[in-house]
């Protein structure tokens, strides 16, 4: 039992250096930077396609864009879609597992449900993310670097490959500070909110719709 854990674990050691880059998942739409969150104007910008996307520098800072849908099983046209942004900081623990813990005042989240609402919610987003292993590899099939991140519970995320190298991220500094004054004051959700924003381009949702119903069963594109 030890010697086949000590075996696995040389087989998957990987260095903290190796996760140094941009990565993204098979669509390659989806990527950190300044193509997908606008600190200047506080606003997330919509991709083509959904997928996700992790920058690692190699002084401990991370980022991370996910644009996610999620089907709506009784109206397959009308699928909820997420788009979420983070940057903080990371840390590799001796036991391998690989903590992301956000600076918790920047993160943002625009969840846009277009067939029962015109506007999507825009609001804060704060969470910390852990991972059992991570692991750099050539890909078996395209030979391109690819990362896979093993959550606690063992779901693997879906595979994301080297996209820039080194990576494409927004300042690694508190991008929005925290609201003072009078927003103290306010209730948790309001202060969370941040504003109401015009839904984005439903043609695409509808393709998207027509997409996640030929994909069946498939609920999330990731969890
Ligand atoms: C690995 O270390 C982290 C941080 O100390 C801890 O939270 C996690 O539970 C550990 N994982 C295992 C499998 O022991
Ligand atoms: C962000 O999340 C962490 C961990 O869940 C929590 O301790 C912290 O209070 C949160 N910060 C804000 C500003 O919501």
């Amino acid at each position: 039992m030890m010697l086949i854990w000590a075996l696995l674990s040389v087989a998957y050691a990987t260095n903290v250096e190796d996760l140094v880059g941009t990565w993204t998942t098979k669509s390659r739409d989806v990527l950190t930077g300044p193509g997908f969150y606008d600190p200047l104007h506080d606003k997330l910008l919509e991709p083509n396609l959904t997928g996700i996307s992790y920058s690692f520098d190699a002084d401990g800072h991370y980022e991370e864009a996910y644009y996610r849908a999620i089907a709506n099983p009784t109206d397959p046209s009308c699928p909820t879609g997420i788009m979420q942004w983070q940057h903080g900081s990371y840390a590799v623990a001796s036991n391998g597992s690989l903590t992301l813990t956000p600076i918790a005042v920047d993160g943002r989240q625009l969840l846009s449900e277009p067939c029962r609402k015109d506007i999507g919610t825009y609001t804060r987003y704060n969470t910390t993310e852990h991972y059992e292993t991570f692991s750099v590899g050539a890909d078996r099939y395209s030979g391109i670097l690819r990362l896979d991140l093993t959550r606690s519970d063992g779901i693997i995320l879906h595979p994301m490959y080297l996209a820039y190298r080194p990576p494409k991220m927004l300042p690694t500094t508190t991008l929005n500070p925290t609201p003072t004054g009078s927003h103290k004051k306010r209730s948790l959700s309001e202060s969370h909110l941040i504003i109401k924003e015009e839904l984005i381009n439903p043609d695409r949702w509808w393709w998207l719709g027509v997409v996640m119903t030929s994909l069946g069963g498939m609920a999330f594109y990731c969890s």
